[in-house]
């Protein structure tokens, strides 16, 4: 299974730039799945919610969610990509998986990294691992992976491979994406952006340094800080279906959840 992430350097609010610079690296690769990064289209911060609205887009009726599944039959790749989404008067920021035939799969963001509290709506739906080939496919967005009960349910929902579009400002991503792999034995794709965002005389910059980790916690390549990049990775994911790394341990068997009972509440 070829596998890869896009690492864009999105200009805040200019859609269509975004979206074509976007294709241009999607069109050097072939891949069965390619992970974009959260919000590639739109740039990241946001100074108001009156400004994100401006920004957001039904799922999967909007233009963006379209043009990917128009990609996606004709490439016969699957996509995961971040958009911000409305629905119902509310915002999300929110993950989409298409599949080459076409089906669309979301996941809204559940844990809302520093300001994005004040504009975005919390992700409403659970995590789930959705139909990936013949293995599951789950996903969540940037900050999740700081809370590893994201990955670990996830897991236990039986994905062999976590796609994680970021846009990430924090140093920790890059080291804690090899243990959530580790403690799941799962693969991961994580999908940064480069550049950064200002709002007033605050700026964001990310760190770019998108990756792939197996289910040993091995980072199987890694993009710079700096430039766009795209790269695929050939991937066994039947890897994933053997939890055990040893012949009498089992990473998921062997929990105790009678001894986590505060991790319930
Ligand atoms: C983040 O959640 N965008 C850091």
């Amino acid at each position: 299974m070829r596998v890869g992430y896009v690492q864009t350097k999105p200009e805040f609010g200019k859609k269509k730039e975004n979206i074509d610079n976007a294709v241009a690296l999607i069109e050097q690769v072939d891949a069965d799945l390619l992970v974009l990064p959260e919000l590639f289209s739109t740039g990241y911060f946001f100074p108001s919610r009156e400004e994100l609205v401006k920004y957001t887009e039904e799922i999967p009726e909007g233009r963006t969610t379209k043009l990917f599944i128009s990609l996606a039959r004709q490439k016969k790749c699957a996509f995961v990509i971040g958009i911000a989404e409305k629905k119902d008067g509310r915002c999300f920021n929110s993950s989409v998986y298409i599949t080459p035939a076409g089906d669309v799969h979301l996941y809204r963001k559940v844990h809302l990294f520093y300001k994005e509290q004040f504009i975005f709506n919390r992700g409403n739906l659970k995590f789930k691992a959705f139909p990936f080939y013949e293995y599951r496919l789950g996903m969540m967005i940037c900050f999740d992976y700081i809370f590893p009960e994201a990955c670990r349910v996830l897991a236990l929902r039986g994905a062999n491979i976590v796609c994680h579009p970021s846009n990430l400002v924090l140093n920790y991503c890059q080291i804690t994406m090899p243990i959530r792999s580790i403690e799941n034995r799962i693969f991961t794709v994580t999908a940064n952006r480069v550049g950064s965002d200002t709002v007033g005389d605050e700026t964001l910059k990310f760190t770019g340094m998108s990756q792939i980790t197996d289910v040993d916690g091995n980072v199987l390549v890694r993009a710079g800080k700096h430039k766009p990049a795209v790269a695929v990775k050939d991937i066994d994911l039947r890897k994933s279906l053997e939890k055990m790394p040893t012949e009498f341990n089992d990473l998921i068997k062997d929990r105790r959840p009678d001894f986590y009972e505060e991790l319930l509440r």
